[in-house]
């Protein structure tokens, strides 16, 4: 009886403890664990089932995620890929964030998702844990548990749907839907074009198939090493997604075995790799929050000139919507994510170690380089598009800081100066946007606040629409700025992220219609043309919202922290 009840941390590298981790604590150990044989026993485990390794298995199917609908499947086969390996596969549900049946934001819910799934990992027997997500926040809230939790872990995704296809041209979500809907608010396109549209914009099971934030992410734990190469871009309906689903099993049960741990993987190197694909595929700017979040629970510090200086050395290298045309399935024609850390080498730290057992340069040794045929992923020498794709800004709009993704944005927009024109809330907006007595101009500025973390869970609401009337005049772009956050589908001349937030008193709450402010892209900065004495006065005046009265809500708003410090609970940094 050498493992206390309540241990969970003590099993070492190798330390294998299987169905006697986290013993359930009844003052009695011998008792905890004969009591718990009786219960194994009765699930038809014997003996020999339970002296093999634990591999625990995390289910985010739901319904309500219609991106994971093929994940059974692919959980039979990680089952299937334990057992092969010896080991003993104990599947078990975590809360599923689905991105478009969730009020108000999933985001509200991340750091949830990630608290119950830390707390499982140490409270029940697990030796090895496979990571199951896909849908945008379930892979950053799976990588904060891991992380935090700290036992062997290796993520894996349902990976991208197909792309669909409308009147000869190919269709995706989700870019294509915002597309298309404001071709449809402009009258551009009626109803019944949009309505054939809308069935196609989502064609079979997966993630969206731009390189949004699930398909960022997805790259993104290939580019850290904690995923097995291609499982971030093989298509969801695949037998490739199935194979790696067994070979996700299978090395779970050697991670159990050599005691592999996300420390060891989820390394500064492991980050500052992650920052250099970022960019180099113009990937979602929530992804900018998640890493720094993830980071935050190693104790590593990612700050916005990190992944500003990360930008400013990598060119944008593949082309998918929203920066460039084409679809997560074609990038992995094109040799998926090992094709592009070839190509991206020498601006890798090739040491990192990965879930393989193998440094990144190991594993893409034997990678053969750009091929003449590759069209999605280009070379360093012919790029799709400069270096800069992800631009950190400041200034006295955004003292802590904000965000534009430059390589999704208008480039004649990237100097502008123009007048304020605010709105208060998403209600605000729903209600006044398409007023044409606002008399909103192309060239002013639209502010949106109080859609930060604390101020409302910071949901994707920072892509304004374009008012109806100017966008039936053709105005596709204009300067948007906000505390929130934008989908990664989402492309426009768009600022988020501003720190502090309008619902913590920073300064984007203190705009007033008519305001002048001045975005300078390249020079990074981000300012409102007000004197300091007037804002003084203004600042006095502020009143601020009041906390949700009670809940998750309510711990959410008091402990959250900004986005720019991953928008985590501040004591679970
Ligand atoms: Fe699930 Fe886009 S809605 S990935
Ligand atoms: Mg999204």
């Amino acid at each position: 009886d050498d493992i206390t009840p309540t241990d969970t941390a003590a099993a070492g590298a190798g330390e294998l403890t299987g169905v006697d981790r986290s013993l359930t604590n009844y003052g009695d150990t011998g008792f905890s664990r004969f009591i718990r044989r009786a219960f194994l026993s009765s699930a038809g485990l014997d003996a020999d089932d339970v002296a093999r390794p634990v591999v625990g298995i995390v289910n985010t199917t739901s319904d309500y995620t219609t991106c994971h609908r093929d994940m059974p499947q692919l959980i039979e086969n990680v089952k299937r890929g334990v057992l092969e390996a010896g080991g003993i596969p104990f599947v078990f549900p975590v809360m599923s964030l689905g991105e478009i049946l969730t009020n108000p934001t999933t985001m509200l819910f991340r750091n949830l998702m990630a608290m119950e799934l830390e707390e499982q990992l140490k409270s029940q027997p697990m030796d090895a844990v496979v990571l199951l997500g896909g849908c945008d926040k379930t892979v950053p809230a799976e990588l904060m548990a891991a992380a935090s939790a700290d036992i062997p872990a290796i993520q894996l995704v349902v990976g991208p749907m197909m792309v669909g296809s409308f009147r000869g041209e190919r269709l995706g979500a989700c870019t294509d839907c915002r597309r298309l809907w404001s071709d449809f608010r402009g009258g551009r396109m009626d109803e019944a074009s949009i309505a054939e549209a809308n069935a196609e914009l989502a064609p079979t099971a997966g993630t969206c198939m731009v390189m949004g934030t699930a398909s960022t992410m997805g790259c993104l734990i290939e580019a850290l090493g904690i995923a097995l190469p291609f499982a971030g871009t093989a298509p969801s309906v695949s037998s490739q997604r199935l194979r790696l689903g067994t070979a996700t099993g299978r090395r779970a049960v050697e991670l159990a075995r050599e005691g592999l741990r996300p420390s060891q993987i989820l390394t500064e190197r492991a980050f500052k790799n992650a920052l250099v694909v970022l960019s180099a595929i113009a990937g979602s700017t929530n992804a900018v929050i998640h890493l720094t979040a993830i980071a935050k629970r190693l104790g590593i510090e990612l700050t916005l000139d990190d992944f500003h200086e990360a930008a400013a050395r990598t060119p944008l290298l593949v082309d998918c919507k929203p920066a460039g045309s084409n679809y997560l399935p074609d990038m992995h024609r094109d040799g998926g994510m090992p094709a592009l850390l070839k190509t991206l080498a020498p601006l890798l730290d090739l040491d990192a170690l990965t879930v393989t057992g193998k440094t990144l340069g190991q594993l893409i040794a034997d990678e053969p380089g750009p091929q003449p045929w590759q069209r999605v992923i280009r070379k360093l020498e012919d790029p799709l598009g400069g270096e800069g794709a992800l631009v950190s800004l400041t200034g006295s709009l955004a003292p802590q800081g904000a965000l534009i993704k430059a390589a999704a944005a208008t480039p004649e927009l990237m100097i502008h100066e123009g007048s304020a024109v605010v709105f208060d809330s998403l209600d605000d907006l729903e209600a006044r946007l398409d007023d044409e007595s606002l008399g909103i101009a192309p060239d002013d500025v639209l502010v949106m606040r109080n859609i930060g973390p604390v101020g409302a869970g910071m949901p994707e609401a920072g892509s304004i629409p374009i008012p109806r009337y100017l966008a039936q005049q053709g105005v596709r772009d204009m300067v948007r700025i906000s505390d929130g956050r934008m989908s990664g589908t989402a492309y426009g001349t768009i600022v988020l992220h501003c720190s502090p937030e309008a619902a913590i008193g920073g300064p984007l709450g203190l705009v007033r219609d008519g305001d002048r402010i001045r975005l300078d892209v390249p020079a990074r900065t981000l300012d409102l043309l007000v004197d300091e004495t007037e804002l003084a006065r203004r600042r006095n005046e502020l009143q601020l919202p009041e906390p949700p009265p009670r809940g998750w809500r309510r711990l959410y708003a008091e402990r959250v922290t900004q986005a720019t410090q991953g928008a985590d609970l501040d004591f679970l940094q």
